[in-house]
C-alpha cells in the first residue's frame, strides 16, 4: 500500500511536506547523539531527515528503515546526491517486525526517531514498542507526529484530518498515552509535549530507569 501511495508522491514529497510536517528539524536538533553514535530513523521515507542529521552530527552513523521500496529508491538517490553513501545505510523492513542486527549489523541504537510515520502504520503501538526495544543502554527515542489540534479552530482540524485521510494518515489520539505506557512498562524515562497548539506531539523516551515521566 505504501508503494502505491508514494509511487508518484515521492517525487514531490520533500517540497510539499516541508510546510506541514512541523517539528522535524527541532527533533533533529535535539538528537545530540554521542560521538560516533548510531542513529536509526524508522519510516525514513526520502531520507530527508537522515541527510540533515548526517550534516548536523558529522561523526554519527546513520540508519534508515522503510517498508516502501519506492520511497527507499528516492532515499538512496538523495543520499547519493548528498555524497553520504558511506554514512547512511537504508534498508527495507516493516517497523512492526524488523531485525536490526540482520538488516544493519547493529543490536541497539543510541538514538532512534520516528517522524510522522506512526500516523501511517496501522499497528503503530507495535512499531513504537519495537523501536524502544532497539535502544542501546542509555539510548533515546524521539517521536514527532500529528496531534489532535485541540487548541486550533474546529474548521482547521476538520480540513486537516480530511486532507490527511486522502494519504491514509490517521493522527493517533492515543499517542501521548501510548508513549507513557510503553515507557513505564520498561521502566524508562519519558516526556511528551504538544507543539504548535496541539498541531503535533513531540515525545522522548530514554532507556534509563526512573520513577516516572510527564505530559506537559
Ligand atoms: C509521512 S512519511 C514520513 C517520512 C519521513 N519520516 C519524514 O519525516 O519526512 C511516512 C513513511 O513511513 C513509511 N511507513 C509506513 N508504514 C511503514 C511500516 N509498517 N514500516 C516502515 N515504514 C513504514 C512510509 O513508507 C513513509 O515513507
Amino acid at each position: 500500500m505504501m508503494d502505491r501511495i508514494y509511487r508518484h508522491q515521492r517525487h514531490i514529497y520533500d517540497i510539499t511536506r516541508k510546510y506541514y510536517l512541523l517539528g522535524r528539524d527541532d527533533l533533529i536538533a535535539a538528537l545530540d547523539p554521542p560521538i560516533g553514535g548510531s542513529v536509526l530513523e524508522i519510516g525514513c521515507g526520502t531520507g530527508r531527515n537522515l541527510i540533515r542529521t548526517a550534516r548536523l552530527y558529522p561523526s554519527a552513523r546513520l540508519f534508515g528503515l522503510d517498508v516502501s521500496a519506492e520511497m527507499l529508491a528516492t532515499g538512496r538517490a538523495h543520499v547519493a546526491r548528498a555524497g553520504l553513501v558511506g554514512r547512511i545505510n537504508l534498508a527495507r523492513g516493516d517497523a512492526t517486525a524488523f531485525d536490526a542486527a540482520a538488516l544493519f549489523g547493529e543490536a541497539g541504537f543510541d538514538r532512534i526517531f520516528v517522524s510522522y510515520s506512526l500516523s501511517m502504520i496501522p499497528d503503530w503501538r507495535k512499531a513504537l514498542a519495537a523501536g524502544l526495544d532497539c535502544l542501546a543502554p542509555s539510548g533515546r527515542l524521539a517521536v514527532v507526529d500529528f496531534g489532535q489540534q485541540e487548541e486550533l479552530p474546529a474548521w482547521f482540524r476538520h480540513a486537516l484530518f480530511a486532507w490527511l485521510e486522502r494519504f491514509h494518515v490517521t493522527p493517533r489520539a492515543e499517542l501521548s498515552r501510548a508513549i507513557a505506557t510503553l515507557a513505564l512498562e520498561r521502566g524508562f524515562v519519558w516526556r511528551v509535549r504538544p507543539l504548535y497548539r496541539g498541531y503535533a506531539w513531540y515525545g522522548t523516551v530514554e532507556a534509563r530507569r526512573s520513577p516516572g515521566g510527564s505530559i506537559a
